[in-house]
């Protein structure tokens, strides 16, 4: 059995037309690491506040080991949560915030030192422990509000963007310190997050939002290696997409499919579009799955797209290429979609000049259609 379920849940705000969670269906397992990644407005937040308790669902149940937990109050729901907006308690300090929940729940004063010591050494905050909240920085502010959810070693943590206000060294290292935590203490984590790089360290699956509804839900490597849809493909990493129609047949592993002016391009079968109408379709390629030249015989495939080059961005370990589509590949009449390459250095053509043609090729294995 799931230790939580969302079942048919729905919520409607008062005054606002549009479902903030629309039918949601979700099973959490004991001990996973869940991630709810999504645009801002998708419902991820209002989600997590419906299993912490403060809100309450439309309609539909919400259950923790087979049981409605709706008529629970936060304080009776045993979870620790970090939320978006959810405040350290200002007139107390910062070793008393983290002390709070071993406080109500009456553990003895020297147990709750002891605890309240660890916690505070885990988020690197021991030097601040005598200050107000009012004192300490917004990412400081943060990694209290961190200990302050582990500290009673609860079963389901709750965490909102835990880690936005820190720097990227400090965000990093506390992601890894939570990856270790979710592994010692086995407990299980609901965890919100814009950034996709932080959901791949982090997730042992990841559930993609969009407008209250779940587009997908899986392991990070299957959402970035095996999208279901546009949306997810470009969610999650990079992708470079154009219009087209599926083309003559092609074969048991290979998809053909046409732009809008005729030019053939290959791409991996999909089951759903075998025997599918000449319906609109995406074709989508990863950034770093394209390889560029000045002559499409150096590109060593037959899916060869002409552009012009736009621009040439150094990144440190690897180039990213700005390449607009020409003519002849684009879809609709005004659509000029720009495209993406990212090369390593050592793969990157001689000589390349912003403003010169250029050819986007990539193998069929590398591209999906939509
Ligand atoms: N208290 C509220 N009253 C009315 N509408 C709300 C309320 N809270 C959220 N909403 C609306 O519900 C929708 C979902 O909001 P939610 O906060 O769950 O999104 P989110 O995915 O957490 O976004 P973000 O990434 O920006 O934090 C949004 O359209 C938002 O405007
Ligand atoms: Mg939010």
């Amino acid at each position: 059995m799931a230790l939580i379920e969302f079942d048919h849940v729905f919520k409607h705000y008062v005054g606002s037309n549009q479902a903030a969670v629309d039918d949601l269906n979700l099973h959490i397992e004991a001990g996973e690491f869940l991630t709810l990644l999504g645009p801002s407005g998708s419902g991820k937040t209002t989600t997590l506040m419906m299993l912490a308790g403060f809100e309450a669902p439309t309609s539909g149940a919400i259950r923790f080991e087979g049981k409605s937990i709706e008529s629970l109050p936060p304080h009776q729901r045993n979870m620790g949560v970090v939320f978006q907006s959810y405040s350290l308690f200002p007139h107390m300090t910062v070793a008393e915030n983290v002390a709070f929940p071993l406080s109500v729940r009456k553990l003895p004063q020297d147990q709750i030192t002891e605890r309240v010591r660890a916690a505070l050494a885990k988020v690197r905050l021991e030097a601040f422990a005598q200050r107000k909240p009012n004192q300490i920085s917004g990412g400081q502010q943060q990694r209290v509000a961190l200990a302050r959810a582990l500290v009673f070693e609860p079963r389901l943590v709750l965490m909102d963007e835990p880690l936005s206000a820190l720097d990227k060294k400090l965000r990093e290292e506390m992601q890894l310190e939570i990856r270790r935590l979710h592994r010692e203490l086995g407990v299980t984590m609901v965890f919100v997050t814009h950034d996709q790089s932080e959901a791949m360290t982090l997730s042992d699956r990841v559930a993609v939002f969009n407008h209250g509804r779940i587009e997908q839900l899986a392991s990070p490597k299957e959402l970035y290696d095996a999208p279901i849809n546009p949306f997810v493909a470009s969610f999650l990493g990079d992708n470079n997409m154009i219009s087209v129609v599926p083309g003559s047949s092609g074969d048991n592993t290979h998809a053909v499919v046409k732009t809008s002016d005729g030019l053939n391009l290959v791409s991996r079968q999909r089951q759903d579009l075998s025997g599918a109408p000449a319906a609109a379709a995406t074709l989508c390629v990863r950034p770093e799955f394209l390889r560029v030249a000045s002559d499409p015989s150096a590109l060593g495939t037959s899916n060869c797209i002409s552009a012009t080059l736009v621009d040439l961005i150094h990144q440190g370990d690897h180039w990213r290429l700005v390449a607009q589509l020409t003519g002849a590949a684009t879809g609709q009449a005004n659509e000029r979609p720009q495209w993406f390459a990212k090369i390593n250095p050592g793969a990157l053509p001689q000589g390349l000049v912003v403003g010169q043609n250029l050819c986007l090729g990539f193998r069929p294995e590398d591209a999906w259609v939509f």
